[in-house]
């Protein structure tokens, strides 16, 4: 079976695709630089999977030690690159650390995989900014980022297809993802955000647990069916099974072209206010919760239109809003009474 290096492995959606690629019988190996993520998650996917993962731990800027593992691993013959900078509000403080992180490694690892080669790229829905018609494919316009974090992934995908353009070998899927929120079902992996979180899920699952105060609703006055604004919320189990299906087509070379995008959500949108109601219902625990006004940089809604990736990846969500929260509230209680 094919030997697929995933960097940025025991991160968040990384290591929830490291299940799935072994679940379908891929051999791994993980780069990480444990930036934004902790070296336990390594014994967290032995608990789920009973196997050990190759790891190295690599800072991906550095260009030696990555074209020195590119070497030592002839055969690899697939990557799935998660490893990026991914704070929005950070990248604002600190664009050098955010343009510096997530283009090196990009373009170290291209240099250094100068080699027959599938690779599947993290993109995000925020490339569309706020589309002018939902739900949104992937022919709608890139607007201009709202932040710098936002223009490395579109600048990242200009380089990603300028570069397959004149490297036939080279075949490229960018997945661009809606909001991935929920847990694996053992809860022995999920999110660790790194201080106050700004999405979401993990606000309401750690104010439930005592971590945070009350939630904040930005905007009630937006126009939507009741005010407050809207997602596409995607399981990080079904998003991590799309890159499987992403690698599987590209290996099949079932596409004309080397490269290509899909969106990767459920197509269905759910508003701040749906979500605190599905974590009430779903987990038997009651929200405090207050409405705040608006959050500057917020888009109103935004939902994806799948039909190209349920056509042409096979790959369909599965996973709905009560086992997002459901999931994500049982790792919640696991990461309080196990913390890493
Ligand atoms: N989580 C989201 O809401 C979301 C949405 C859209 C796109 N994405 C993208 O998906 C990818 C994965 O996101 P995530 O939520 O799992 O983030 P994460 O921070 O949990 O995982 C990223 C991993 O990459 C590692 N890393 C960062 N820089 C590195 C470097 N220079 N060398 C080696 N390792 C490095 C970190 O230590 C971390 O383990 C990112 O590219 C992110 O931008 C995430």
């Amino acid at each position: 079976m094919a030997k697929i290096l995933v960097t940025g492995g025991t991160g968040y959606i990384g290591s929830h695709t490291v299940v799935e690629l072994h679940n379908a019988g891929y051999e791994v190996v993980i780069v990480d630089n444990l930036s934004n993520s902790h070296i336990k998650i390594l014994t967290q996917l032995h608990a789920i999977t009973g196997k050990w993962f190759d790891f190295q731990e690599i800072d991906l800027q550095e260009e030696k030690a990555v074209q020195d593992f590119a070497d030592a691993n002839p055969d690899v013959t697939g990557i799935i690159h998660f490893a990026a900078s991914k704070a929005v509000g950070e990248s604002v403080e600190k664009p050098l650390k955010y343009y510096k992180n997530n283009f090196y490694g990009l373009i170290n690892l291209l240099t250094a995989f100068n080699r027959k080669l599938n690779f599947v790229f993290s993109s995000s829905c925020t490339v569309y900014g706020q589309p002018d018609s939902l739900p949104v494919t992937e022919a709608a316009p890139v607007k201009k980022a709202e932040s710098p974090y936002g223009n490395t992934k579109q600048i990242a995908e200009e380089i990603l297809a300028e570069t397959a353009a004149v490297t036939p070998d080279l075949n490229i899927i960018a997945l661009r993802y809606f909001n991935p929120v929920g847990a694996h079902e053992t809860a022995l992996i999920g999110e660790l955000p790194n201080g106050v979180p700004a999405n979401l899920v993990p606000f309401i699952t750690q104010s439930a647990i005592g971590k945070r105060g009350p939630i904040t609703v930005y905007g009630d006055d937006y126009e939507t069916p009741d005010g407050s604004a809207i997602r596409d919320y995607i399981h990080v189990v079904d998003l991590a099974k799309a890159h499987v299906a992403a690698i599987k087509r590209l290996e099949e070379g079932k596409s004309e072209l080397n490269y290509d995008v899909f969106n990767i959500g459920t197509g269905t949108g759910s508003s701040v206010l749906e979500i605190i109601a599905a974590f009430e219902k779903s987990t038997g625990e009651t929200l405090d919760y207050k409405i705040g006004p608006r959050r500057a940089g917020d888009i109103v809604q935004i939902y994806g239109d799948v039909t190209k990736s349920n056509q042409e990846l096979g790959w369909k969500a599965a996973l709905d809003l009560n086992e997002m929260m459901r999931s994500a509230w049982e790792w919640e209680k696991y990461i309080k009474a196990n913390p890493f």
